[in-house]
């Protein structure tokens, strides 16, 4: 059995990660770390210890504490770490940058301290899931490699560059085996409804207008989360130590063409549902330094670790648009105090 330390597990990646590796991969013992931020839910890994009794735990460990973090390391003789764990939105990074650079930038470095200290031998690894947006913005033509500038433009992308280039730095100075994927905007059930596709199935639920940023046509390359989740699994057993893959679906929709679309699903799922109207689309202030383009060239990742995306755009988006709507209660729990304390700073004067 190899033990596996997945961080970031109870957030949108992370939890859908844990689900399916616990299902794919038999031989794994999986000990899920999430520090509950409010983007943390206990609820996305429901059912996990009553299906998976030995093979799964759960800590509550906040990454920005070395402590804590190497206790775990001491007690467990990992395998391998997994690590999800971040701040993820690029409006919140604007809003308040210091909580990114906290656990993006310190809390990977005390994970990779851990593995550098506590690891048994240069078999375990360190698989860092990194994102499209460090290499910046894209004009109308071409594609991110892996040896595109790394060029961020957001607090939030700069935190994830700095945190992937102290992985690099871990296995140029101590040979530590590590990986890094950068993956593009993910869908999915289980995403924290701030992001754009949650976001806009729960406003037009809720009658709200649909704030678009600009003029809606920037362009960003969407992959499900379970094809991303597959190409993680790749990456942690294929992929070479110290090498960069790049994951993604080919898969480029401007913003608004995306919102159209989603309205047009949620009129055609929701037409028998009493007082739904035909959400309506307002454009709002642009977000400061939005990159126009994200387009991943995965050409790498499908050579060298025969991965492939399986789930088509068409057939995600039906498939998120109707969890949101069958599970209303789990983003209704969501959207608490703080929750709407955000929307109010993020929206309301735009
Ligand atoms: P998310 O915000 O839904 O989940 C992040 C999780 O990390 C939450 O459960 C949160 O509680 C936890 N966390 C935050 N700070 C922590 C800390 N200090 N200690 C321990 N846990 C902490 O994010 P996500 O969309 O699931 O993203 C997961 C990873 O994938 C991130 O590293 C992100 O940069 C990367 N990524 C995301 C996307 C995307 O489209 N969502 C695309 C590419 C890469
Ligand atoms: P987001 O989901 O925040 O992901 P990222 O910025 O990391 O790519 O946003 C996706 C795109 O949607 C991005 O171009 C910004 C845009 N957007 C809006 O137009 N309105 C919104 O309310 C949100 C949240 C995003």
């Amino acid at each position: 059995m190899k033990n596996i330390l997945v961080t970031g597990a109870a957030g949108f990646i992370g939890s859908n990660f844990v689900r399916r590796a616990l299902k794919l991969k038999s031989d794994w013992r999986i000990v899920a770390l999430d520090a509950l931020t409010y983007a943390g839910n206990l609820e996305n890994l429901k059912g996990l210890k009553e299906s998976y009794k030995e093979r799964y735990a759960f800590v509550k460990i906040d990454i920005r504490d070395k402590n804590g973090v190497f206790n775990l390391f001491k007690q467990e003789d990992f395998d391998g770490v997994i690590h999800f764990a971040a701040e993820s939105h690029v409006d919140r990074s604007i809003l308040g940058p210091l909580q990114f650079v906290e656990t993006n930038v310190l809390g990977t470095v005390n994970l990779l301290e851990g593995a550098r200290k506590f690891f048994k031998n240069e078999e375990c690894r360190f698989l860092h899931i990194s994102t499209d947006e460090v290499y910046g913005a894209l004009g109308d033509k071409g594609a991110f490699t892996e040896e595109t500038k790394i060029d961020p433009s957001s607090p939030y992308s700069a935190s994830k560059a700095a945190s992937d280039l102290f992985v690099l730095s871990y296995f140029k100075t101590y040979r530590l085996n590590c990986v890094i994927t950068r993956c593009c905007n993910n869908y999915g059930p289980y995403q924290f409804p701030e992001k754009l596709i949650p976001f806009m199935i729960k406003r037009a639920i809720d009658g709200e207008p649909l704030p678009v940023y600009g003029d809606g046509r920037n362009v960003r390359d969407w992959i499900f989360v379970d094809d991303h989740n597959d190409g993680t699994i790749l990456a942690f057993e294929k992929g070479n130590k110290g090498e960069i893959y790049n994951l993604g679906a080919r898969c480029e929709k401007r913003n608004i063409d995306l919102v159209k679309l989603l309205i047009e699903k949620l009129k055609v799922f929701l037409k028998d549902r009493k007082g739904f109207k035909e959400p309506e689309i307002a454009f709002v202030k642009d977000r400061p330094g939005h990159d126009f383009r994200y387009a991943m060239d995965p050409s790498k990742a499908e050579r060298e670790l025969g991965f492939k995306p399986k789930v088509s755009f068409e057939e995600g988006i039906d498939l998120t648009v109707k969890w949101y709507i069958e599970n209303e209660g789990w983003w209704r729990r969501i959207i608490s105090g703080e929750y709407l304390e955000y929307i109010e700073k993020q929206y309301a004067k735009r």
